[in-house]
């Protein structure tokens, strides 16, 4: 530890997960990136990101699962920090600590959640008073997703998705998320989904009026119905299991079942808390899934801890 380390006081920020309940996904772009369309929503499951002065760039990754990310200058918290020091000339290295509790490689966008929490926390850490709107803008240099877990809520998404826009909604969703134990990769699964639909014309993705009715409803019966998700076909060929997993979901009483975004986390939405808990027993308890984990949306986006960024 250098003396630096020590004595500089830290900043905490914390970062959902995301979950897509509509993804529509469109032609390649010229840039290879697809077009999108898609609903995403915040949900209470949290990476917690620590940034302190120091006298030399550092990034470590700790928590139950840390395994498999990189601690070096790849790391998406480490360049988002960096970004926006660049943005804003200022030359003073942080030491960034991950508290990882998002899946690796699951679809719920851990790294992109890392890269908000990081530009949030060196904000403040450097006292730069940055609107969402700009951190935003360096996020989405950064990854897709970025943008959306730095607003959190619920939230259109275009563009590959980084271009924003907040959805009413009303109500508390319960979510079971089944983890797996390898993740997949993200330009994998868009590849088998080009791979897939080679023989069709794919259409300009548009979200469903339905799926807005029914968030701003509030009922999770009508959203269980109309979760969809493109990608979700090119998952389930890479892992054919996935698509046990959602019929078991199912059977098991929840409303409606997804693979969360290029997977091969897969969602499940519940009726209620108590239906959550069932949920999430049964899954295990049936040897379908090792890991399955609670949470509610929407939630906030990169917050400092225990503080919900207000603008
Ligand atoms: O933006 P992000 O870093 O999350 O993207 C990871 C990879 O996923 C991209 O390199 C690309 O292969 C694929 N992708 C895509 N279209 C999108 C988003 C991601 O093809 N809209």
């Amino acid at each position: 530890m250098t003396s630096a380390m020590r004595t500089s006081p830290s900043v905490t920020v914390r970062a959902p997960a995301k979950v897509n309940l509509e993804l529509r996904v469109g032609p390649v772009r010229p840039d290879g990136f697809h077009g999108l369309a898609t609903v995403y929503q915040a949900v209470s499951l949290y990476d917690e990101v620590t940034v302190r002065a120091a006298d030399e760039w550092s990034v470590t990754v700790e928590g139950p699962r840390a395994l498999g990310v990189p601690a070096d200058d790849s790391n998406l918290a480490m360049r988002a920090a960096r970004a926006l020091a660049a943005v804003h000339g200022i030359d003073e290295p942080v030491e960034i600590v991950i508290d990882k509790d998002i899946p690796v490689a699951g679809g719920m966008a851990g790294g992109s959640a890392d890269a908000a929490a990081a530009l949030v926390a060196c904000d403040w850490l450097w006292g730069l008073s940055s609107s969402r709107e700009e951190l935003a803008e360096i996020g989405a240099e950064l990854g897709s997703d970025v943008p959306f877990l730095v607003y959190g809520g619920t939230a259109i998404g275009t563009g590959r998705g980084e271009v924003v826009a907040p959805v009413l909604t009303r109500g508390t969703y319960h979510w079971v998320f089944a983890a797996a134990d390898v993740g997949l990769s993200t330009p994998a699964v868009y590849a088998e989904f080009d791979r897939l639909a080679s023989d069709r014309e794919i259409a300009d993705p548009v979200t469903s009026p339905d799926l807005m009715s029914a968030l701003r409803s509030g009922d999770p019966a009508a959203l269980g119905a109309r979760l969809v998700n493109d990608l979700q076909p090119a998952a389930i060929s890479l892992r054919p299991e996935l698509g046990e997993l959602l019929t078991d979901g199912l059977s098991y009483g929840a409303l409606g079942g997804i693979v969360s975004g290029s997977g091969p986390t897969v969602a499940f939405l519940a009726a209620g808390h108590e239906s959550a808990i069932d949920l999430a027993v049964a899954l295990t308890a049936s040897g379908a899934v090792t890991e399955a984990h609670r949470a509610t949306g929407p939630a906030h986006g990169a917050s400092l801890r225990g503080v919900p960024r207000v603008d």
